[in-house]
């Protein structure tokens, strides 16, 4: 409804004001529609209730006739505003003001019956009022005795025996540790150490070179003061007996051992058992005995020797050389290669250079 409207302190004051400037009968036309809007529950709540208590003031310019200021219009709103319940007895009084309380009734109303008793006249505190809102509306936090006692809980099934199986364990791979860097400071100690150690090495390769040096012109120095022994056999040997070396016959098994040749073969019309040595004497080779041509040849330049030892072909300067020969205490031909005889020197006469047989 459009005359049930509530104003605002604004148009209350703006009424105020109005009525200052006009008199008091100008602002009765406006507070006519509140005045009946009023007047309606004015009616049901006036028989229920008594008289407002603030009812007073707002007579008090009805019955005067004076203006009221503005102090005191603001002050009988306030006073509405708060009682809730005081529109009754202003409308009686004065239009004006029961239209200022008038927009106020209806929201006092309200929590009246939310609180579900009747208008009683006296101020409830907020602790009730909200202990009646409780009651009937929902239901809000409770203390513990207050509290309903809580169901007991339900007892635990046991599990079956697969289910209470403890789970498998899995070895847990503890991973490698990471390789730590190498500091700044190890990296240079080891550094140090390499290159002390491949000082270190030098000086002693240097020092074991040294020693080998010196060990080794030790052992010169032994060997020069010691000449060579040559491990040659002996210049005399035995051949065995004149029997066993017929005439006309070379006997070559002794070149091997002993590099001689023993002969028994005729010299100047005498028979004689000698012994040649086996060296060319054109540069030294060792020439063969060839049986079927009777003759000594050397294979290095091709020189031919008689049976006798005569030079005859090739470049060969002399005849071959004989070594000494004679016949040992015990009947044996004995040989010595310590002596030689040459017959370009005339030595071959010497009888100790053949054996007569
Ligand atoms: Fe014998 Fe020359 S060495 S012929």
């Amino acid at each position: 409804m459009a005359d049930k409207k509530k104003m605002s302190v604004a148009e209350i004051l703006a009424a105020a004001r109005a009525a200052d400037g006009k008199g008091t009968a100008a602002p009765a036309a406006p507070a006519d529609q509140p005045a009946e809007s009023a007047a309606e529950p004015a009616a049901t709540t006036a028989a229920e209730k008594p008289a407002a208590p603030k009812s007073a003031p707002a007579a008090k310019p009805a019955a005067g006739g004076a203006r009221p200021s503005v102090a005191d219009i603001l002050a009988m709103a306030r006073a509405k505003k708060e009682a809730g319940d005081a529109p009754a007895a202003a409308p009686a009084a004065k239009p004006a003001a029961a239209a200022k309380a008038a927009p106020a009734k209806p929201a006092a109303a309200k929590p009246a019956a939310a609180v579900g008793g009747p208008k009683t006249g006296v101020q409830r505190d907020t602790a009730s009022i909200l202990a009646a809102a409780r009651a009937g509306a929902k239901p809000g936090p409770v203390s513990k005795a207050d509290a309903p006692t809580r169901p007991a809980p339900k007892p635990r099934e046991p599990k079956p025996a697969e289910e209470r199986a403890a789970p498998p364990r899995t070895v847990a791979t503890v991973p490698p540790k990471p390789v730590k860097p190498a500091k700044k400071g190890e990296e240079a100690e080891d550094r140090r150490g390499f290159l002390q150690i491949a000082l270190g090495s030098a000086m002693a390769l240097g020092f074991t070179a040294l020693s080998v040096t010196s060990g080794l012109f030790t052992l010169g120095l032994a060997r020069f003061m010691f000449p060579n022994v040559l491990a040659e056999p002996p210049s005399k040997f035995k051949v065995g007996f004149k029997d066993g070396f017929p005439s006309g016959k070379v006997e070559t098994k002794y070149v091997p051992q002993y590099g001689v040749w023993v002969v028994n073969g005729d010299f100047n019309g005498q028979q004689q058992i000698y012994a040649l040595k086996t060296v060319c004497t054109h540069l030294g080779c060792t020439p063969s005995w060839l049986e079927a041509e009777q003759k000594f040849k050397c294979p290095c330049h091709g020189s031919g020797f008689y049976k006798d030892g005569v030079n005859f072909e090739g470049p060969a300067p002399r005849p071959l050389e004989r070594y000494a020969i004679r016949i040992a205490d015990d009947g044996q031909l004995e040989i010595d290669k310590s002596r030689t005889f040459q017959e370009e020197l005339g030595q071959w006469a010497d009888p100790e250079s053949y054996v007569t047989v």
